[in-house]
């Protein structure tokens, strides 16, 4: 681990104050996740196809996903009420009913006309995947839906976001304006989120290749050393895969290592991770243990096939034992 970063573990259980600007007194903040809703067209290949081949699948399944409604399912079983907020095409009605199953509010969730987002996902005989994305109702959100959605949220509340969606520059000045806490996760990163104040944001979730193209740094220390000093009252969470993961916060660095397992299938696993990270997060458990809960829950989700479906319930994350 230590060739990757030099990585500080201060071993002490810091309790994490989380940023809440708010004027909400005793009042309960508000969890609002604005993010996809994607079919997700996966098929099973012994290798992801190569240019100009053509390969015969071995099996074929229609899945829930998207990055944010993975996240909303995450956060759910993890024990945090959550609000979704997205668009759906005529063909997403099953999000209403998975939502209600999984306890996501859907009282923002809207109906648009046109297709669904929907994915065409290859998974390997490793597990590994590659994805396809097609925005569909996702990148239908205008100005007016952003703020109708946000007159309901207040000082203090929280906002999860990813990049699968259209207006999130609009969506973060606006959160912010409101004094809402803004938590990021800028995946799939690309030259969009350029067009982002990054500068109000309090929680950045990245992977490394996020990381890397976020920053120019291609070292984990490297990457952490960069966004602290452009972004530094944020909290930063970097995921390694398998070599595990990094919280930098101030002058506290944690490490995480991830657990060995058999992979079957990472879809969502990252959003497992997020997820559950924010769930710790807002139950303000210490942060050692927030770590070690969101990498236990993405090692759970990964032994299992699809997105949404493969998130684990919580008691599954406290009976497992690496
Ligand atoms: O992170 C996994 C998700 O990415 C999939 O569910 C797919 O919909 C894509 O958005």
């Amino acid at each position: 681990m230590g060739v990757l970063c030099n990585v500080v573990d201060k071993k002490s259980y810091i309790v994490v104050q989380f940023v809440n600007k708010g004027h909400k007194g005793g009042a309960t903040m508000k969890v609002l996740n604005f993010g996809s809703l994607n079919l997700d067209y996966t098929y099973s290949v012994e290798h992801i196809v190569r240019e100009g081949e053509t390969i015969s699948s071995n099996g074929m399944a229609m899945n829930l996903g998207g990055k944010g409604f993975n996240q909303s399912v995450a956060m759910s079983r993890a024990g945090i009420p959550v609000y979704h907020a997205g668009l759906v095409g005529e063909e997403g009605l099953v999000f209403f009913d998975a939502c209600e199953t999984y306890g996501i509010k859907t009282d923002y969730i809207k109906t648009v006309t046109g297709r669904c987002g929907h994915t065409i996902i290859q998974v390997d005989s490793s597990g590994q995947n590659c994805i396809v994305l097609f925005g569909g109702a996702n990148q239908k959100n205008s100005k007016e839906y952003v703020d109708e959605v946000l007159s309901h949220f207040e000082a203090g509340d929280i906002i999860v976001l990813q990049n699968e969606i259209n207006e999130l520059p609009y969506i973060i000045d606006r959160a912010f304006s409101i004094g809402m806490t803004i938590v990021l996760n800028p995946s799939p990163l690309d030259d969009k989120i350029d067009e982002c104040d990054l500068g109000k944001v309090s929680v950045f979730i990245l992977n490394e290749t996020e990381g890397e193209q976020l920053t120019g740094e291609n070292t984990p220390s490297g990457i952490i050393q960069s966004m602290q000093a452009n972004y530094s009252n944020a909290k930063i969470v970097l995921t390694l895969g398998k070599s595990g993961s990094i919280y930098h916060h101030g002058d506290e660095e944690l490490y995480q290592p991830a657990f060995e397992v058999k992979a079957v299938d990472t879809t969502a696993a990252g959003d497992t991770f997020t997820g559950f990270f924010i769930a710790g997060l807002l139950k303000k458990m210490p942060m050692r243990d927030v770590l070690l809960m969101a990498t236990k829950a993405s090692a759970l989700a990964v032994q299992k096939n699809g997105a949404a479906q493969s998130v684990p319930f919580m008691s599954e994350v406290e009976l497992f034992e690496g």
